[in-house]
């Protein structure tokens, strides 16, 4: 029988990418490219052809990643227990994706991936796979007892390399684990794991510089917005790649854009997580600050009621579905009218708000103002507006005095 298997040249998928041929399976291996640092994709296409492989395909997603993905998840300013901007979970969706249109080409029956039984990953594959195609069979070597055993830990996957001259390079252990996309790069497990331990003074990040060692003085970057959608970066027009890139390069220089968190992963521990998102952070700092000119009170005060849903779905898997695409629907025409530009200051891990102009902003001066009058504004008409308002307030103490 075919498979494919989402296939990074690491030591995981190398070893699962034998396993699986062991078990009878013709391999085709897709590296789903999103962003994760990568020396040589030849090398890394090679080596799945040398280790067994039907096929191997490199699959260039990143550009749809920041664009149909990260980007609508940004228009609903959705963070996983209000800090986690999701940087993984936004990716394994499309990593599915990816995979099941090779499967389709080479008639796969099985799609194989390397996440653990103990993580959301799993999830994520697995539940946008399903959506995708109802009759795919997902293989997760790591649930299953007969791998694990073979594979109690990194020693004996790397006696299986070597026994099969799968080329491992000889790197150390590190002290976390790390996920990397061009949304942000996630540390955690190992050293991280006790919440105790200062994660900035471990981990060796990749995107941004600290603080302390960020520039003395204030950088200045302005974004620029088409409904809801980030379009230019200092003037500059941009792909959707090219602003989160952009952005990446000037926040990281900052130091801004790191947080430290104690989550809930879907499948019921908590666990610890360390990430820095630079550009994706700037982007929802300059966002909001744009639809405060631009969004209508209600609908906006509405969104933010719904955006700690859309970030649970997000994280716990639930891309492909109605309720998501339900959901889509409605923030692409909330975000019409968030046109217009925000210009931020950043300054050793700060943002700071310089402006924002909206050709469609609904803020407006001449009714705001404590000078003078406003034709849409009387004052006297407040009078009656909180005498109604206050009405439930007022029948309640009476008949129920409240003590204070
Ligand atoms: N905890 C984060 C999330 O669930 C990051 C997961 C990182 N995954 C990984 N394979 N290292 O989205
Ligand atoms: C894994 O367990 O495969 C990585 C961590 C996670 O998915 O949460």
């Amino acid at each position: 029988p075919n498979c494919v298997l989402a296939y990074s040249g690491g030591l995981d998928t190398s070893v699962i990418l034998g396993w699986l041929q062991d078990q009878g399976y013709e391999v085709h291996c897709v590296y789903v490219d999103v962003g994760q640092p990568c020396e040589d994709r030849d090398a890394i296409m090679q080596k799945a052809h040398n280790c067994g492989a039907a096929s191997a395909r490199l699959v260039d997603v990143r550009e749809e990643l920041c664009r149909d993905f990260a980007f609508p998840v940004l228009q609903w300013q959705a963070k996983y227990e209000g800090i986690y901007l999701l940087g993984t979970s936004i990716a394994r969706p499309l990593i599915s994706k990816a995979c099941l249109e090779v499967a389709r080409e080479v008639n796969a029956e099985a799609y194989a991936h390397g996440a653990t039984g103990k993580g959301n990953d799993q999830c994520r594959f697995q539940l946008a796979a399903e959506a995708l195609d109802p009759n795919v069979k997902i293989l997760a070597p790591w649930r299953m007892e007969s791998f694990r055993s073979l594979f109690p830990g990194r020693k004996e996957m790397i006696d299986y390399c070597d026994a099969k001259q799968i080329p491992v390079k000889a790197s150390l252990a590190k002290p976390y684990s790390s996920d990397e996309n061009c949304l942000h790069i996630s540390y955690e497990a190992g050293e991280l794991e006790d919440p105790a331990v200062c994660g900035v003074d471990r981990v060796d990040f990749g995107m941004t510089v600290s603080p302390q060692q960020a520039p003395d003085k204030v950088e200045e970057v302005t974004i620029g917005f088409e409904s809801g959608v980030p379009t230019s970066v200092n003037g500059k027009v941009l792909s959707a790649l090219a602003v989160v890139e952009t952005l990446n390069q000037i926040a990281g220089r900052n130091g801004v854009g790191r947080i430290d968190i104690v989550e809930n992963r879907f499948v019921g521990m908590k666990s610890r997580g360390v990430y820095e998102a630079p550009g994706m952070t700037l982007l929802y700092a300059a966002h909001l600050q744009l639809e405060q000119l631009t969004l209508d009170r209600d609908l906006v005060h509405l969104r933010d009621r719904i955006s700690p849903e859309v970030a649970e779905m997000v994280y716990y898997g639930f891309w492909y579905g109605a309720k998501m695409d339900a959901l889509m629907a409605f923030i692409r025409e909330a975000q019409r009218p968030v046109t217009g530009e925000v210009k931020l200051g950043l300054y050793k891990g700060n943002i700071l708000i310089h402006s924002r102009t909206s050709p469609t902003s609904l803020y407006d001066a001449a009714i705001a103002s404590m000078e003078g009058g406003a034709a849409d504004y009387d004052q006297t008409d407040a009078a009656g507006f909180l005498r109604l308002q206050g009405l439930p307030g007022r029948v309640q103490s009476r008949v129920r005095p409240r003590e204070w």
